[in-house]
């Protein structure tokens, strides 16, 4: 967030500041989506909705996902969230107490370990092979779990490092989680945008319901980040205890986003492989591009749209002690905005969010290749 904040102090000012920060799509939300949303106006869908969301938007929801991944969800089984990390916020919030631990592959998605602690929950860190593109397996998950083991939470494809577990993998860490009756959170926020492999879902996975939670999002699928629509599936009575926590606080998302997203799951879907092609390209250029900077390595991300290189090469000289100071100085030096390691847990890597021109890239990547030349 210091960053963001920097870099944006920094445009105001009219500095060419190269941003990798933003975790969005460059993309605009889609023509069809739009139009729903302005039909919504229109007919003056803009009234309170039923706090979990409208009927027909958990129909649509569970629909999509019976479609894309043949699962078999009912709309009790679903609410409707203010995006997906309200969704992730209300799960942990629903299912962790005083004293649970949840277990977390590192690197992690910042808001994993402060959801868990608000709830007063204990993070538990599994530490990954960077070597191996930051997968982890069942027996790495396995040595962490104890008594007192509440949640695994398990994000694949990964924000930072575009880690993807595979299907067998997964199915194996699903195993120890209902033999224990431990739940397993899988956070589908990036689960179209794969590069190598086709799209899964845990949930699909037989006699799995009881112990698979889903945290879903419209925001990257539909590049619809800012009209905050997300989701969970789960047991009706995990759905249920979500739906009293929002309805004292959020209540509804907003009713004319509930109706876009109602035409954004039902609608035409190519606009999500016209997005992960221009992705694909652009991880293949990036990742190519920080492999040419001498000392700089980085693994291959399977998935999403980050690349987490290890910039290590450039630490502990010329007074660059972490890579807080490491990205501050990138800002102010070199006008290059990404994101430290330190927010996902790793201190020696830096994450670049490749959501953005070719142009912007190939700006951005001279940048920081001049500049790590410089500090190393
Ligand atoms: C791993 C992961 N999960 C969930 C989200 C939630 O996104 P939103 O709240 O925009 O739906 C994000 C957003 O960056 C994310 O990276």
């Amino acid at each position: 967030m210091k960053v963001a904040s920097d870099a944006e102090k920094l445009r105001a000012e009219g500095a060419d500041v190269v941003d990798f920060g933003a975790g969005e799509p460059d993309f605009p939300t889609p023509d069809n989506i739009k139009q729903a949303a302005v039909r919504a106006i229109e007919q003056n869908f803009t009234k309170y909705t039923p706090a979990g969301g409208t009927a027909e938007l958990k129909r649509a929801v569970c629909e999509r996902h019976t479609q894309d991944f043949g699962t078999a969800y009912k709309p009790e089984e679903c609410i409707i969230t203010v995006g997906g990390k309200h969704g992730v916020f209300g799960l942990v919030q629903a299912l962790v107490n005083p004293g649970d631990e949840v277990v977390i592959p590192v690197p992690y998605w910042v808001t994993y370990k402060d959801v868990v602690n608000y709830a007063g929950g204990k993070c538990v860190f599994v530490d990954t092979d960077e070597d191996k593109g930051f997968v982890f397996t069942a027996s790495m998950i396995e040595q962490r779990l104890t008594e007192q083991t509440k949640l695994m939470i398990i994000n694949s494809p990964s924000n930072p490092s575009g880690a993807v577990l595979d299907r067998a993998e997964f199915e194996k860490i699903l195993r120890l989680a209902s033999d224990r009756g431990i739940y397993l959170m899988t956070d589908e926020c990036y689960c179209h945008f794969l590069y190598d492999s086709d799209p899964f879902s845990i949930a699909s996975a037989p006699n799995s319901k009881q112990t698979v939670v889903v945290a879903g999002s419209l925001s990257k699928t539909y590049a619809m980040t800012g009209w905050r629509i997300g989701f969970v599936l789960a047991p009706s009575s995990i759905i249920g205890a979500m739906n009293k926590l929002q309805s004292h606080s959020t209540s509804n998302p907003t009713s004319i986003a509930q109706k876009a997203a109602v035409e954004a799951l039902r609608g035409p879907q190519e606009s999500v492989a016209a997005m992960l092609a221009e992705y694909r390209k652009r991880r293949d250029f990036v990742v190519q591009r920080l492999r040419a900077i001498p000392g700089v390595k980085c693994a291959e991300p399977r998935g999403a749209f980050y690349a987490y290189p290890n910039i290590g090469v450039a630490l502990g000289k010329s007074g660059i002690q972490d890579t807080l100071q490491f990205a501050e100085l990138l800002l102010a030096e070199s006008k290059v905005a990404v994101v430290p390691g330190e927010a996902f847990g790793t201190n020696q890597h830096v994450r670049i969010s490749y959501a953005t021109s070719m142009h912007e890239l190939e700006r951005g990547l001279e940048r920081l290749d001049q500049f790590i030349r410089k500090y190393s």
